[in-house]
């Protein structure tokens, strides 16, 4: 009796065992795409870190080009002509990114002196900033340079180099005074609100450059954002170079198709088949 339940199940058994294997194997391309780009990256205590951004854990087709993290000693960063940006936050609905120059971190004596300078097809400057300049190598004995200055000295391999550090637009003829005394002049972006407490002296020049500066992300956030309410994962089509959707049953041009089958997970349906 046990014998011929068994003759009269085995093809059906055989059957469904086949079709079991093949939807794993199809799916796994799929979900193998959809499960990578669930995970943030998550770098020395700065977590949260996804679409646009890539790179660490998460493939190229979780992100767009231009905009990889490394995860450097410790420190998520953006490099952006040969400069490392250490992101401090990311904020997904602005969309934006808050960063730092790592070249700054800790120091207002950089080994070189190079000007911040963002990728506009990637960045944008939002509003809230003030342009901090820093002055090396300035002859402060120029007559008229007394002035109201924060003034410092940086170590270097040509010995001791005064530095100006300037938080706010001076007045011309200022301008024009310093950028005769100094040597090199360089831009780093801050806050306002921090630029004006260094001008009130209740923040350091150094906290309010370690405090960084907001970038505004150049993506369509509209795009994204459908897709993830459909319950997808934002990504790169590296074929197309265009945007894609990862669902969990496949990759769509824009959102997840809710009423295609496996949409909502093809295991469950899949193992009542064979139980039945
Ligand atoms: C996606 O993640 C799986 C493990 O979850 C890993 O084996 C695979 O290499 C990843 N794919 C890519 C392209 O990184
Ligand atoms: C800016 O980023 C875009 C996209 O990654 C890239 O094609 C372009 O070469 C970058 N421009 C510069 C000046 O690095
Ligand atoms: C930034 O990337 C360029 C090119 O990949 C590399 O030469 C440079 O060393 C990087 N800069 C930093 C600070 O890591
Ligand atoms: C993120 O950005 C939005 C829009 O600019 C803003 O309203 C919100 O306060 C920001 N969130 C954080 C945590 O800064
Ligand atoms: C930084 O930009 C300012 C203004 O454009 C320029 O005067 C200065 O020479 C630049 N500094 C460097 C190091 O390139
Ligand atoms: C700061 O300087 C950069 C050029 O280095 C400029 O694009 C930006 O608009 C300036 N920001 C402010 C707030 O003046
Ligand atoms: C600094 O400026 C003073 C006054 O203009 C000048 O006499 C002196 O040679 C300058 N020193 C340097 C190192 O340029
Ligand atoms: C320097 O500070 C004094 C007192 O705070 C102020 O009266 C003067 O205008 C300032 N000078 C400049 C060039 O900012
Ligand atoms: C700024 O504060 C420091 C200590 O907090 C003090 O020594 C210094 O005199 C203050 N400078 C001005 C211009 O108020
Ligand atoms: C990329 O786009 C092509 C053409 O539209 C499409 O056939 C393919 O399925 C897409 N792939 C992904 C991963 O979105
Ligand atoms: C969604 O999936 C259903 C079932 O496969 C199909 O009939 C429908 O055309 C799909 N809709 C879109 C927009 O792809």
């Amino acid at each position: 009796m046990h014998t011929l339940l068994l003759q009269s199940l085995f093809p059906l058994l055989l059957i469904t065992s086949f079709l079991s294997i093949n939807v794993e194997l199809s799916l796994s391309q799929d979900d193998l795409q959809y499960a990578n780009c669930s995970e943030d990256i998550n770098c020395g205590g700065i977590g949260g870190i996804s679409y646009p951004f890539w790179g660490v854990n998460r493939p190229n087709y979780c992100g767009l080009p231009g905009f990889e993290v490394k995860c450097v000693d410790n420190a998520p960063m953006i490099n952006m002509s040969n400069i490392n940006y250490r992101i401090l936050k990311t904020n997904d609905s602005a969309p934006s990114v808050t960063v730092a120059r790592q070249d700054y971190w800790g120091t207002i004596c950089p080994t070189t002196y190079v000007n911040t300078s963002i990728n506009f097809s990637l960045f944008n400057y939002p509003s809230g900033l003030t342009n901090l300049t820093f002055y090396y190598a300035c002859n402060t004995t120029i007559p008229g340079l007394q002035v109201n200055l924060t003034s410092q000295v940086c170590s270097t391999n040509n010995g001791d180099i005064a530095v100006l550090s300037v938080p706010r637009s001076l007045p011309v003829d200022l301008v024009a005074l310093v950028t005769r005394a100094c040597t090199y002049g360089v831009i780093v972006p801050v806050f306002s609100t921090a630029a004006q407490a260094v001008e009130a002296n209740t923040t350091t020049i150094q906290d309010a450059v370690d405090g960084g500066f907001e970038l505004g992300l150049e993506i369509n956030n509209v795009q994204c954002n459908s897709c993830v309410e459909s319950g997808g994962k934002c990504g790169l089509n590296t074929t197309t170079g265009g945007f894609s959707c990862f669902c969990l049953d496949q990759a769509y041009a824009t959102v997840c198709n809710a009423t295609a089958p496996g949409a909502q997970g093809m295991s469950v349906p899949c193992h009542s088949l064979i139980n039945y």
